[in-house]
C-alpha cells in the first residue's frame, strides 16, 4: 500500500445510555490511541475522531424507564464517557457528540445529497402502531409471546429467554410496551438504501483492500456479501433522532446507523472547520475505524456504501475491529452489572491508569474473544511491570545514586551504547513499527518487555556492583548503556502506558519528547532526581473488594430473573380494584382435560359453593399434586365456557421464567371462602 499523506484515525462512537466499561476499553479505544499516539511519535499527521452516540432506540427505552428526555440521558453519559476516556489517556483530537446542532445539519445535507441523487428507494411497509400511544413502535418495544419457546415477554427482535431472533409479526400476542394494548398494523413509507443495487460496488472495493483487513474482519465481510445484500431502511417512525429532512417524511428521523458514522464527518469539520476535507476527500487520506466485531458489517458495507453514493469521499482503508473481552469467566453485560466500569476504577484503584493499559493491551482480543480475570491482572502487573521494566529502572537509577550520587558522570548520548544493546534496541524499534502497524499490539507490547528483560539480563551479566573498585569505567560505561536503555524504553512505551512512560522520562532527569527519533542525551554533570518506584507492586487486599463485588452480583444474579419483566400496567382506581372478588378456595378433585395437554378441570370448595374451574396448569402440575391445596381464586370472574365446560373463575398462579406457573397459597389454612384483599 502506498504511503499515506495522514491518517483519520476514528473509534466506535459509543451510545450514550450507560457508562464505558473494560470490554470497551480493550477492544476498541485503547488499540485506537496506541495506534494514534505511535503515529504521532513518529512525526505523522494524524487525526483522532470520537464522541458520543446519541441517537437510537436503547436510549429512548431507558429515558422512559426512568422518567428522563432521551436529552437527559445522553447529557449524562457523554459527560460520564468523556471524563473516563480522558482519565485512561485516550488522546482524541475531539471527542463530540451527535445530538449537537452541528451534527444534525451535516447528517441531515448527507440525506438530502443522496436523496436527490436518487439514491433512495421508497418502501411501503405494514408496522405495528400504538394507537393509544399514537406512534409506530419500534422492534423493541413490541413484547409478546416467543413462538419457539413459548417465553412470555420477548421483544419485537430478539427473544432474551431462547436466543432466537424475531420479527415483531412473529410475536404472539403481541402488546406495546408503551401503553399495553395490543398494536395494530398501519402502513408506512420508509426509504431505503438499496444495499442490494450497491453489492458489486461494495464487492470491488472490498477486493481493493481485503489484504489489509484482519482475518476476522473479512471472514465476517465475505459472510454477509455472500448472503446477498438486501435494502435497508436509512429513516425511522420515531421521534428521538435526525429529523428526515424531507416534507413528506414528517414525524420521522434518520436510522440511527445512517446518522452515526456521519457523526465522524461531522467532529471533524468541527475540530477542523476549514482543513477537514484534506482528511476526508484526499486520496492520500488512510481512514481506519477502530470498532468491535459488531459494527464490522456498518463500517466495511453500509457505511462505504454511503460514501460511494454520495461521492467525493475516501472509502475505509482499514477497518480493524477486536473481538469481545469477556470478566471472570463470563460476558461482560451493562444490563447485569457485569463489568468493571472505567469511572469508578480510579477510585478504587488509584493511580493505576497505566497498569490497566498495560494489562488490556496484553490480552486484548485481537483474534478471538479473551478473558479478564483480576488475579492474572495482578499476575501481569506484580511478575511482569513491577518485576521486569519496574525492577531495571529501580537498579539502574539506585546504582547511579549509590556510586554518583545521581549525578551523570560522563556525556551519554544513544551512540555510546554497546554493540549488543543497539542491536537489540533496533530490532525492538523494528518490530514494534512493524507491528502497530499492522494492529498487533499485544505482538508491540511485548517486543517493549522483551527490550526490559533484555535490559536487565544486560544488567545482571555484567555485574557493575562487582566492578566498581578495580574498574570504575567499566562501571559507568554498564551504568551509561543501562540509562540509554531506559530512554529508549520510556520512549517506546509512551504509545502504550503515556503517564507511566513520562514518568519514567522524568526519572531519567528528562521532560517530555515530541517524537521517538528525539535522541535523549545526558550532559556530564547533569543531577538525576532521587529514585522512586516506577510500578507499585498490586497486594491481594487491593483487588479483593473487587473480586468480592462480583461474587456478589454473581449471587444476586443466581436468584433474579434474568428475563425482562412486563412493564407496569397503567393505575387502576381503588373502586375498580374492588370489584374484584378475591377468595381462597380447596381443591377437592382434579384432573386433565382429554385432549387438552394444557388444561386441568378442578373442582373448588369456595366455603360458599363447590365449582368447576378450568385452569391452564397441566404443564406446571400433576392434578394429585393440586388436591387438598388452598389456592386463589377470583371468584367473580364471569363464566367461560372452555373445550365445552362452563368454568366458573379462575384460579391465580405467579408466572415465573418461560411463563412458568406457581401457585399462590396462604402460609396458613384458612377458612375456605376468606376474602383475600
Ligand atoms: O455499537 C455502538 O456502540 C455504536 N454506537 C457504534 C457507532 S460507531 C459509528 F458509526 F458511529
Ligand atoms: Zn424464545
Amino acid at each position: 500500500m502506498k504511503k499515506p499523506k495522514r491518517y483519520l484515525v476514528t473509534a466506535a462512537l459509543p451510545y450514550a445510555n450507560g457508562p464505558v466499561h473494560i470490554g470497551h476499553l480493550a477492544g476498541c479505544y485503547l488499540p485506537a490511541d496506541i495506534y494514534v499516539r505511535y503515529l504521532r511519535l513518529q512525526g505523522e499527521d494524524v487525526k483522532f475522531i470520537c464522541g458520543s452516540d446519541e441517537h437510537g432506540v436503547p436510549i429512548t427505552i431507558k429515558a422512559r424507564k426512568e422518567g428522563l428526555t432521551p436529552q437527559q440521558v445522553v447529557d449524562t453519559y457523554h459527560h460520564l464517557m468523556k471524563k473516563a476516556f480522558e482519565d485512561f489517556s485516550i488522546s482524541f483530537d475531539i471527542y463530540s457528540r451527535t445530538s449537537s446542532p452541528h451534527h444534525h445539519h451535516t447528517a441531515s445535507e448527507f440525506f438530502k445529497t443522496l436523496y436527490q441523487k436518487g439514491v433512495f428507494t421508497e418502501e411501503v411497509t405494514q408496522q405495528y402502531y400504538d394507537e393509544q400511544a399514537q406512534q409506530f413502535l419500534a422492534d423493541r418495544y413490541i413484547i409478546g409471546t416467543c413462538p419457539k419457546c413459548g417465553f412470555g415477554n420477548a421483544y419485537g427482535d430478539q427473544c432474551e429467554n431462547c436466543g432466537s431472533s424475531l420479527n415483531p409479526t412473529d410475536l404472539i400476542e403481541p402488546r406495546s410496551a408503551l401503553s399495553g394494548s395490543r398494536p395494530v398494523m398501519r402502513t408506512t413509507r420508509n426509504w431505503y438504501l438499496p444495499l442490494d443495487k450497491l453489492q458489486p460496488a461494495i464487492e470491488h472495493y472490498i477486493e481493493t483492500i481485503k489484504d489489509q483487513l484482519k482475518p476476522n474482519v473479512y471472514g465476517q465481510v465475505k459472510a454477509w456479501l455472500q448472503q446477498g445484500l438486501a435494502p435497508r431502511a436509512m429513516t425511522r417512525d420515531l421521534d428521538w433522532g435526525v429529523p428526515v429532512p424531507l416534507e413528506q417524511a414528517k414525524g420521522k428521523v434518520l436510522y440511527v446507523w445512517f446518522d452515526a458514522p456521519i457523526g465522524y464527518i461531522s467532529a471533524t469539520q468541527e475540530l477542523l472547520p476549514d482543513q477537514w476535507q484534506n482528511y476526508w476527500q484526499d486520496p492520500d487520506t488512510a481512514l481506519i475505524h477502530f470498532i468491535g466485531k459488531d459494527n464490522i458489517v456498518f463500517h466495511c458495507i453500509i457505511f462505504p456504501a454511503m460514501l460511494m453514493a454520495h461521492g467525493g469521499y475516501v472509502l475505509p482503508a482499514n477497518v480493524p475491529a477486536n473481538e469481545f473481552l469477556n470478566l471472570e469467566g463470563d460476558k461482560i453485560s451493562t444490563s447485569r452489572n457485569w463489568a468493571i466500569w472505567l469511572h469508578e476504577y480510579l477510585t478504587e484503584l488509584p493511580g493505576r491508569e497505566s497498569e490497566l493499559r498495560y494489562v488490556l493491551t496484553s490480552i486484548a482480543p485481537e483474534t478471538s474473544d479473551s478473558e479478564f480475570t483480576w488475579k492474572d491482572y495482578q499476575a501481569r502487573i506484580n511478575n511482569e511491570l513491577v518485576a521486569i521494566p519496574g525492577n531495571l529502572a529501580n537498579r539502574v537509577l539506585t546504582l547511579m545514586q549509590k556510586y554518583y550520587n545521581g549525578i551523570i558522570p560522563q556525556d551519554i548520548c544513544e551512540y555510546t551504547q554497546a554493540d549488543e544493546l543497539r542491536s537489540a534496541t533496533q530490532k525492538a524499534y523494528e518490530e514494534i513499527d512493524r507491528n502497530i502497524r499492522a494492529f498487533k499490539l499485544r505482538n508491540a507490547l511485548q517486543e517493549w518487555m522483551d527490550l526490559a528483560r533484555f535490559g536487565n539480563k544486560y544488567l545482571t551479566e555484567s555485574e557493575p556492583w562487582k566492578l566498581f573498585q578495580e574498574n570504575p569505567e567499566k562501571t559507568c560505561e554498564i551504568l551509561s548503556n543501562s540509562l540509554v536503555l531506559l530512554g529508549h524504553l520510556a520512549k517506546l512505551m509512551l504509545p502504550f502506558m503515556p503517564r507511566a512512560g513520562q514518568q519514567l522520562l522524568h526519572m531519567l532527569g528528562k521532560s517530555t519528547i515530541e517524537q521517538l527519533h528525539t535522541p535523549i542525551s545526558w550532559k556530564s554533570g547533569e543531577q538525576l532526581p532521587k529514585p522512586s518506584l516506577l510500578f507499585r507492586k498490586l497486594e491481594d487486599s487491593e483487588i479483593e473488594p473487587q473480586i468480592t463485588r462480583l461474587e456478589h452480583i454473581r449471587q444476586q444474579q443466581a436468584t433474579k430473573p434474568t428475563y425482562t419483566l412486563p412493564p407496569l400496567k397503567d393505575l387502576v382506581a381503588y373502586e375498580d380494584f374492588q370489584k374484584l372478588d378475591l377468595r381462597i378456595a380447596t381443591v377437592l378433585a382434579a384432573q386433565k382435560l382429554p385432549k387438552a395437554d394444557k388444561l386441568l378441570q378442578l373442582t373448588l370448595d369456595t366455603g360458599i359453593d363447590r365449582r368447576t374451574v378450568i385452569s391452564g396448569v397441566a404443564q406446571y402440575y400433576q392434578p394429585e399434586q393440586l388436591i387438598g391445596k388452598q389456592v386463589l381464586l377470583l371468584a367473580n370472574l364471569a363464566p367461560r365456557k372452555i373445550r365445552g365446560i362452563e368454568s366458573h373463575g379462575m384460579i391465580l398462579f405467579a408466572e415465573g421464567n418461560s411463563g412458568r406457573l406457581v401457585t399462590l397459597m396462604p402460609t396458613e389454612n384458612v377458612e375456605n371462602g376468606s376474602p383475600v384483599a
